[in-house]
């Protein structure tokens, strides 16, 4: 099993679209029954990707609360992906679940192991922006951390809080991996090309060699509740997501 974090200083850069349809690029490559998704993030939004709707699904947060398993809150998608959700939760539940978070760094990856997710299978992990418990918990039980950035002045400025924290981390967990993804190129607009080219040349080959363009497919795919590999499968998001997950594949198993 390998396990993906996907995480940001900031929010809005496209962590939960990136989580859900890279988790749908890498089922196509890999086959039905390999990938899953699990929301750490309490917005609860992951499972709208898949078209999952149940508002008041069951989910990690209050499941962990109860001191179950996760093997119960799996849901199937029409999409090949089976996705783990945040689940419906109040505050005082959302309270208890980053306390136990808090005191025990392991209780994501031992919970994913307990899921009886398989050996085989590709395990994308979605989180909140910012060092929360759940950005700690991702870096313990990763295999990947993909840092997703917007070519834009607002997550320039987040990388040497981010490069700070990955510097505490690569102490702690040595092996970990960790790459940065850009989203939302637009070559068509100069302050974002340039921005992406200083991005290019600070980061080197930390900077995935594939980013994600600028593609309304994405937002589109949303609203049709799918994801962008459904909904639009030739365009360049679709594209540049394929590529990803195949480049993903070969850095997994290196
Ligand atoms: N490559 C892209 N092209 C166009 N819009 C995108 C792209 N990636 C994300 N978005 C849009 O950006 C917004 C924020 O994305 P979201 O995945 O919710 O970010 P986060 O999870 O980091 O808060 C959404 O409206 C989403 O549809
Ligand atoms: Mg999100």
């Amino acid at each position: 099993m390998s396990v993906v974090g996907v995480v940001s200083m900031k929010g809005g850069v496209g962590k939960t679209s990136l989580t859900a349809n890279l988790a749908s690029a890498l089922s196509a490559k890999l086959g039905s029954g390999r990938v899953s998704v699990v929301d750490l993030d309490p917005q609860n939004a992951l499972h709208w990707h898949f078209g999952i709707q149940d508002p008041e699904t069951e989910g990690v947060c209050r499941q962990s609360v109860r001191g179950e398993d996760w093997s119960g809150v799996t849901l199937a998608s029409d999409f090949a992906v089976e996705c783990l959700p945040y689940g419906a939760a109040s505050e005082p539940d959302r309270e208890a679940f980053e306390a136990l978070l808090g005191a025990q760094p392991s209780w994501v990856g031992d919970h994913i192991k307990q899921a009886g997710l398989d050996e085989d299978r590709v395990v994308l992990i979605d989180t909140p922006p910012g060092s929360t418990v759940y950005l700690r918990q991702v870096f313990a039980c990763a295999d990947l951390v993909l840092i997703v950035l917007l070519a834009d002045a607002g997550s320039y400025a987040t990388i040497p809080a981010m490069e700070s924290w990955l510097d505490e981390m690569s102490s702690v967990y040595p092996h970990l991996r960790t790459i940065y993804v850009l989203n939302q190129v637009d070559r068509s607009d100069s302050f974002n090309r340039d921005v992406a080219d200083l991005l290019q040349r600070h980061l080197g080959e930390r900077l995935a060699p594939i980013g994600i363009h600028s593609d309304e497919a994405v937002s589109e795919a949303l609203a049709f509740q799918q994801p962008v590999l459904a909904y639009d499968p030739y365009g360049q998001a679709s594209h540049d997501l394929a590529r990803l997950a195949a480049w993903m594949i070969t850095t997994l198993n290196q």
